[in-house]
This record gives structure tokens, C-alpha cells and sequence, in this order.
């Protein structure tokens, strides 16, 4: 069965409700009747509101970029996957590489403490039974950092990440998640991952899927590409075997972009 490709726009801390308005509103009308191409858009928090309206019976759906385990509670500063689901999201992002505190370029200094604010293997897998249980479904996200790469680890990063975030599912939800590869080096800095190479990395990732849940599994569960899609780009990568779509962050900000890529995922 060919897996239909996924598009998802992460605008991170980007666009005032004002702003999201605009960009969906442009959007709706660029990607109008493609329905052989799954759409989302994951704003702000505050703006879910507002952007679900706004793409209510259009083809675009919305996420959250980040949730919380539990129901309800004294948890400041969180969000439960079921505050999501109840204003319109049908999806919400775990384990993205700046939620996890990994990202790719940050001074020395900040870097020694970002990480404790970050999500680790064991909370993103818990995230993720918590998002089904809301009813959300999650695209969980893995990538190496650049001194992983260089030194040779980037698929014991993704074997050790997947393992654990990965684990536990029933094989409805194992085919249903969406697991998005985003080498953190090619996050926000143009430095796209080479096709081939992504298209390698996301087959490993759908042997350890094969190896954890069976090959219908494996066949079924869509990978997206993350990291520096751009629409020059988006066409050679979702041209890829085990590529079924891209995450995608500064491209998706910029409605024109955002249509090209959904439209090179056709
Ligand atoms: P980018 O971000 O497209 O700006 O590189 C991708 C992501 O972080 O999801």
C-alpha cells in the first residue's frame, strides 16, 4: 500500500494570532482541493484557537508543537494532549530536537544548560502514549547532533532514540504515529542532509519500526525529513523510497513556500 505523504508546518515561536491568520488564509486557497497530500500547521499554543477556526473544513488540520504527559494538574508552564485535542488538534510533535534542549547552533554557555529543560527518550515515549490516549496522534521526532555525525554515531543516536521512544505501542497506534528524522545539524541552517543519506537514515529507522512491531508495521508508518526543506530541495527528497513527507519549520512561515513543498510531495 503506498503511504500518502505527510506535510507539517512547525512555526515554533513564530507569528502573532494576527500573523497566523494571514499565513493560513493564503495557504488555504494555495492548496486548495490536494487531497493526495496530508497537510498540518502547528502555531503557538495561544494561536490554536484562532488557526483551527480559521481551517475548519479545509483541507489543512492542525497540531500542537509539544505536550505533557498528564491529564490535568500542577504542572506551570504545561500542556495536556487532551487541552489540544479539545481546541481542534489532531496531531502534536514530541521529542523535537529543541524541545529535547539539543540544538545545533548555540554558544558554549547555553549550551551546558539547555538540556535541562529538555525532554529525554523515556518522557517523549511517555508524551506519545499520552497523546493517544487523548486522541492526538504523534509525530515523534529523532535526529543526531553535528559531533555525532562526525564521529561516526549517528545511527546508534537513532537505534538508542528509537528504542526507547518507540516502545510500547499497540501496532494500530506503531502504524499510525508518524516518526519525523531531523539530523539537528540541518535544523534552521540551510544545510539540508543529502537526500541519499536521509533516504538511508529514515530506511534505518523503518528496519528498527520492522524489528519492534513486524513488517505491515513497518510498510505502513510514514517518516518524514526534517531540517532546512526549502521547495528547491523538497522534490529530490520526497522522490526518496522511505521518505513519506517533511517536517517543516522556516519554510513553512511563508505560504508560497509551504504550497510548493506540499505540492512536491504530490
Ligand atoms: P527548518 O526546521 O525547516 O527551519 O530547518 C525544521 C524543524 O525543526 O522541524
Amino acid at each position: 500500500m503506498p503511504r500518502k505523504p505527510f506535510i507539517a508546518g512547525n512555526w515554533k515561536m513564530n507569528k502573532t494570532v494576527a500573523e497566523g491568520l494571514g499565513l493560513v488564509d493564503e495557504l488555504k486557497s494555495l492548496v486548495a482541493g490536494v487531497d493526495d497530500v496530508d497537510i498540518a500547521v502547528f502555531p503557538t499554543f495561544v494561536s490554536l484557537g484562532k488557526i483551527g477556526e480559521a481551517i475548519k473544513g479545509s483541507n489543512i488540520v492542525l497540531g500542537g508543537q509539544c505536550c505533557f504527559w498528564k491529564e490535568s494538574g500542577a504542572w506551570t508552564g504545561q500542556m495536556a494532549p487532551g487541552m489540544l485535542k479539545d481546541v481542534g488538534c489532531q496531531w502534536v510533535i514530541v521529542g523535537h530536537s529543541e524541545t529535547r534542549g539539543r540544538f545545533g547552533t548555540v554558544d558554549d554557555e547555553l549550551e551546558k544548560l539547555l538540556p535541562y529543560f529538555g525532554e529525554c527518550d523515556t518522557t517523549v515515549n511517555m508524551k506519545a502514549k499520552a497523546a493517544f490516549a487523548a486522541g492526538l496522534t504523534p509525530i515523534i521526532a529523532c535526529g543526531e547532533l553535528l559531533a555525532e555525525r562526525e564521529s561516526g554515531n549517528t545511527d546508534q543516536v537513532i537505534a538508542e532514540q528509537m528504542k526507547i521512544d518507540l516502545a510500547g505501542f499497540t501496532e494500530e497506534q506503531a502504524a499510525r504515529m508518524v516518526i519525523a528524522y531531523e539530523p539537528v545539524w540541518a535544523i534552521g541552517t540551510g544545510k539540508v542532509c543529502d537526500a541519499a543519506e536521509a533516504d538511508r537514515v529514515c530506511g534505518l529507522i523503518r528496519s528498527i519500526v520492522k524489528d519492534m512491531y513486524g513488517a505491515t508495521v513497518a510498510d505502513a508508518v510514514r517518516i518524514q525529513y526534517g531540517g532546512s526543506v526549502k521547495p528547491d530541495n523538497a522534490e529530490e527528497l520526497l522522490s526518496k523510497e522511505n521518505i513519506d513527507g517533511a517536517l517543516v519549520g522556516g519554510a513553512s512561515l511563508k505560504a508560497g513556500d509551504f504550497a510548493a513543498i506540499v505540492k512536491a510531495a504530490r
